[in-house]
């Protein structure tokens, strides 16, 4: 089969009203922020030089330098360098697709970017290029790693390389039923935190934390993707769309209609993961809107004017009717120092602490995730000790 075959899309869509190829390419560093486009400066003073040099002497380029700058020449063609192995999945913006690196016989993840005329009335696709932009900004071991961006032959046939990870992780529980080791929700629970934290030090919201938006690697590492809803933030915070984060993992402030927030909205989600971890189910599966706020509710009581003053004045404080429910089921739910015959993994009365105070309604007393990777459950000398789950892939 010809090169270029590979690469044509099985659901091409019309690139509409997108840019020609070429501003494309010679927009890589639009792709950039200033920061980042300041670095490849470096990096093309530093090419220039060296090809001067090529041209009287004979030099060695050290191993992993890129000749190939994308600034000077354009993002690659992704038919001269990859060739596609098979599709891992397809989300909203993007669809995944196994890639060999023919130079280097790497494998790596393609993510073709979607261009639905819905999202690029502006030209190109806003949360791709949020994402772009987030991920080459941010460089963590517990961050999907970001390689280059490449272009097939049309104007809508744009991908992003990134580090090839097995599956994600609500994938990776369902077919690992048993019950994950105490060890194993800590070492997790423990990347996810250093990851979350070095989001938010760089002044970005992630927005759609979840169990799908977490790659998990063969060693046990876990990394945290899909950047299409992140956005930066900055303090005092300032008005945001409310219409983010996927509903099982929505903090009650944004299921009130709050459009004032900060990196509080995913220390929720982190904590309805860490229950998913032990449970190995999301905890709060809302059929709707109202109906997430009641699983809220019901699972850490309705808020009172001591805990959460602020709760009363939330746009939609007044448009819900539910019961008032005082005490929390916490503790009934996830039971401590037992293993509960539900399949429930142990929890100690620290990871329990650590728990309620990710899942806390207010989100001025919620957990930041810096203060969280301090917590004791993860500093008590004498607890259980961390370990890379095993998965069976
Ligand atoms: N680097 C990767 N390695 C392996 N699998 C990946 C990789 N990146 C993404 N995936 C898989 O593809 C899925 C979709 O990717 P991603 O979440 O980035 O796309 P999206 O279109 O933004 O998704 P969503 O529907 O959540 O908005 C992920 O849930 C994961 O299963
Ligand atoms: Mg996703």
């Amino acid at each position: 089969m010809p090169k270029r075959d590979r690469w044509s899309s099985d659901d091409e869509e019309d690139g509409g009203n997108c840019k020609t190829k070429a501003s494309m390419q010679s927009n890589a560093a639009a792709q950039l922020n200033s920061e980042e486009v300041n670095d490849k400066q470096d990096t093309t003073t530093t090419a220039s030089s060296q090809s001067k040099t090529t041209s009287t002497q004979k030099i060695s380029i050290p191993p992993g330098y890129r000749l190939h700058n994308p600034l000077l020449h354009g993002c690659r063609s992704v038919y001269d360098s990859y060739e596609r192995l098979s599709h891992i999945d397809e989300g909203t913006y993007g669809v995944v697709w196994k890639a060999r690196d023919t130079s280097t016989d790497e494998i790596v993840a393609l993510k073709q970017i979607k261009f639905d005329s819905e999202m690029t009335k502006e030209g190109f696709p806003i949360s791709a290029l949020r994402e772009i932009g987030v991920l080459l900004s941010l460089s963590h071991e517990c961050i999907v790693t970001v390689r280059e961006m490449v272009v097939g032959d049309t104007n809508d046939k744009v991908f992003m390389v990134m580090e090839c990870m097995e599956c994600d992780l609500q994938a990776a529980m369902k077919k690992n039923t048993t019950p994950f080791a105490q060890s194993e929700v800590k070492y997790m629970m423990h990347q996810l935190l250093s990851a979350m934290t070095h989001v938010h030090e760089h002044w970005y919201l992630h927005r759609d934390v979840k169990t799908s938006n977490i790659l998990v690697h063969e060693s046990g590492r876990i990394a945290l993707c899909d950047f299409g809803l992140a956005r930066k933030y900055e303090v005092p915070f300032k008005k945001m769309t409310m219409m983010v984060v996927t509903l099982w993992y929505r903090s009650p402030e944004l299921l009130f209609g709050e459009s004032i927030y900060g990196p509080e909205i995913d220390m929720w989600s982190i904590g309805c993961i860490f229950g998913e971890l032990l449970i190995k189910d999301a905890i709060m599966k809302g059929q709707g809107e109202l109906d997430q706020i009641q699983k809220v509710f019901k699972l850490l009581g309705t808020p009172s004017d001591e805990e959460w003053p602020e709760f009363s004045s939330l746009p939609s404080a007044g448009t819900f009717k539910w019961k008032k429910k005082d005490g929390c089921e916490l503790g009934k739910q996830f039971m401590v120092n037992s293993f509960s015959t539900s399949g429930q993994s142990y929890l100690s009365p620290s990871g329990f602490d650590l728990l309620s105070k990710l899942l806390t309604l207010n989100p001025k007393k919620r957990i930041s995730a810096a203060d969280a990777l301090n917590h004791s459950y993860f500093l008590d000398e004498k607890g259980v000790k961390m370990q890379a789950p095993q998965f069976f892939f």
